[in-house]
């Protein structure tokens, strides 16, 4: 199974929901880095489950134990070891469908991948728990980037039909950019963030899930890191942002809206103020062939509604091939991408420590004359 990614960092994921435990092993990290436990905890917390009825009601303390790769709060530049304990396991909820294929989720393709050897008790390693090891190796990155000025903050864009007040593509200052991280409800705006609630508890109380997107902003990435092709900016994030399960679409800047407007709309002009270049608008999200532009890197990811669902939908036993009829039990997310709004910041920091790793001076070019 390739739960292997990075080019410059090298992490690797491991676990099952229901086992002993899950976690990571993250290599290629610089000596020297501060890392605040406090801090990481508090940035685990936030895709900790059992908040409020916009995620599953299972409690999990999600507290990482770094088991190596750290001493005295500082990172030795050793393969940091981080382990997740499972604590509350319900696996009698899978008893009666471990041969029915959840529609929507990994069951069926995971059974035919690992010819039924596979532990398929709460998704197994399909589960979204296997983003808190994730959120866990992405929280250190996050910190390290902050050390540098660089700032990563994402928010819930859209859930349920409803949208919060985009970012400023242009680029936001960073007490805003970090608003939605500490606050209950990942949004900027409260109002939408309530209808959002109140969509998402509809849809639960229908038996049913809603999706949503997530948008993230990056701001202080310097510019002049990436490659053109295949190491660009763009294709470093993507492939760890679709490692998010149920990620099903990632967009950079205007994204999918560019294909509707006209090179004169979708072209940011180039300006230079105080002797450094920029951009008037960022519709190009960060990177022009594949190298950061010095503007804000803006991304979106879109995720699709919790396969899970209490409504009864017609599936097939895997085993035998009969058709049959399913209804989902066991504790789900209405509405995951709430919970993935952290998954995206880690998976977004872990994507520009590893770029800024493999540039050539470590830390971009200097876009300044004077
Ligand atoms: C934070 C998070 C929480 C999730 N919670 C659930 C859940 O409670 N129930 C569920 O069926 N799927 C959940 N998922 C999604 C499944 O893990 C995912 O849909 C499944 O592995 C199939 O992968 P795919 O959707 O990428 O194809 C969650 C995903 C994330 C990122």
């Amino acid at each position: 199974m390739s739960s292997n990614w990075g080019n410059h960092l090298k992490l690797s994921v491991f676990g099952e929901s229901h086992g002993g435990g899950i976690g990571a092993v993250l290599d290629g990290l610089p000596a020297g880095e501060p890392v605040d436990m406090e801090e990481l905890s508090r940035f685990l917390a936030r895709r900790a489950p059992g908040k409020d009825r916009t995620s599953t009601p299972r409690k999990e303390a999600d507290l990482p134990e770094i088991l190596s790769g750290v001493l005295g709060g500082v990172t030795c530049g050793t393969p940091v070891g981080i382990l997740i304990r499972n604590t509350d396991t319900r696996s009698g909820d899978y008893g009666a469908m471990q041969a029915l294929a959840r529609p929507g989720h990994a069951d069926y393709t995971g059974f035919l991948r690992y010819g039924g050897y596979n532990d398929v008790r709460g998704g197994g390693h399909f589960s979204g728990r296997l983003t808190a090891p994730l959120a866990a190796a992405g929280g250190i990155a996050k910190q390290i980037l902050a050390h540098r000025g660089i700032t990563v903050g994402a928010h819930l864009l859209r859930a349920g039909g409803v949208s919060d007040v985009p970012f400023d593509p242009a680029g936001i200052d960073e007490e805003t950019l970090l608003v939605p991280g500490n606050s209950p409800f990942p949004v900027l705006d409260t109002d939408a963030g309530d209808a959002m609630r109140a969509e998402i508890e509809r849809a639960r109380l229908d038996l049913d899930s809603v999706g949503g997107v997530v948008e993230c902003m990056v701001i202080g990435f310097p510019a002049g890191v990436g490659d053109p092709m295949f190491g660009g900016v763009e294709n470093v994030l993507a492939s760890i942002l679709f490692g998010i399960p149920a990620c099903k679409g990632v967009e950079f800047g205007a994204g999918f809206a560019a294909a509707e407007m006209r090179g004169s709309e979708n072209n940011d002009p180039f300006r230079a103020r105080e002797g450094r270049v920029y951009t008037e608008t960022n519709n190009h999200g960060g990177a022009l062939g594949g190298i950061s532009s010095g503007m804000p890197i803006l991304v979106r990811a879109a995720f699709k509604p919790t396969p899970s669902i209490a409504r009864e939908q017609r599936t097939v036993d895997y085993r035998t091939n009969i058709e049959a009829v399913l209804a989902v039990k066991g504790r789900h997310d209405p509405c995951l991408a709430v919970r993935a709004v952290p998954c995206v910041e880690a998976a977004v920091s872990l994507a520009l420590l590893d770029l800024l790793l493999g540039a050539p001076s470590g830390k971009g070019a200097d876009t300044s004359w004077n």
